[in-house]
């Protein structure tokens, strides 16, 4: 395994992994490998979103420094569970607001001692702001038309000075009617008109299609 500049993360060939921290425990099938005294999970790019921008554009420097991040939209916790992994130091919260969804994420957050679990609407962070404080990073995944006004209320409430962003804008969730890039350069409006900086975005296709990754600074 070569270790790489983000946390806990590693690559073999074109393979990403993250050093399990609960060895001997798969999230959601995924091939362990043990190599010495380690093991590590693979990190299915098909299958999280983050994985497919940390193999299309890895980011700079900042993210090995994270040490509170908002996660929204955590699902059933499968990309949640590798920056549990990658980011052992690091307080991650993260919101779900389907019941059906949070009760596998609530069992993986029982497992792992840097995940805080809130059953929650992203549309709403003034329910959970006082609970989360301010984090160095804002993940956001939640597939909802207003993604972008979502992304910008959150990092209002909880993303502090100097923190970043990761918006996994899901073009097709906007509309069905216009063109990608017309709806990401509304997104990308949106968010400057509220003081938001957009620093890149990434197309992750073939990963992903219909997403793009758009990097927020402040
Ligand atoms: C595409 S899935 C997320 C996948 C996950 N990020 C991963 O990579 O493992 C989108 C999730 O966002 C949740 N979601 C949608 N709208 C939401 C909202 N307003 N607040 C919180 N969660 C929301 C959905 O219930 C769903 O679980």
């Amino acid at each position: 395994m070569d270790r790489t500049a983000w946390g806990e993360v590693f690559r073999r060939g074109k393979e990403l992994y993250t050093r399990n921290a609960r060895p001997g425990e798969r999230v959601y099938g995924e091939e362990l490998v043990r190599e010495g005294d380690e093991e590590y999970r693979h990190w299915d790019p098909w299958r999280s979103k983050l994985a497919a921008l940390l193999l299309k554009a890895p980011p700079e420097p900042w993210f090995t420094t994270i040490r509170s991040l908002l996660y929204l939209g955590g699902a059933h916790g499968t990309t949640v569970s590798h920056l549990s992994d990658a980011l052992p130091e690091a307080s991650l919260y993260v919101v779900e607001k389907s019941p059906v969804s949070f009760a596998p994420l609530l069992a993986l957050c029982r497992r792992r001692a840097n995940l805080y679990p809130l059953l929650a609407d992203a549309q709403l962070p003034e329910r959970y702001r006082a609970d989360v404080g301010e984090v160095d990073l804002l993940y956001q995944d939640v597939a909802q038309r207003t993604q972008a006004q979502i992304f910008a209320e959150n990092a209002e409430a909880c993303l502090a000075a100097g923190g970043r962003g990761i918006l996994m804008l899901k073009v097709r969730s906007v509309t069905q009617r216009r063109p990608a890039p017309s709806i990401v350069a509304e997104a990308r409006r949106t968010l400057e008109k509220r003081g938001w900086k957009v620093r890149a975005t990434v197309d992750l296709s073939p990963f992903a299609r219909d997403h793009v990754a758009m990097i927020v600074a402040g």
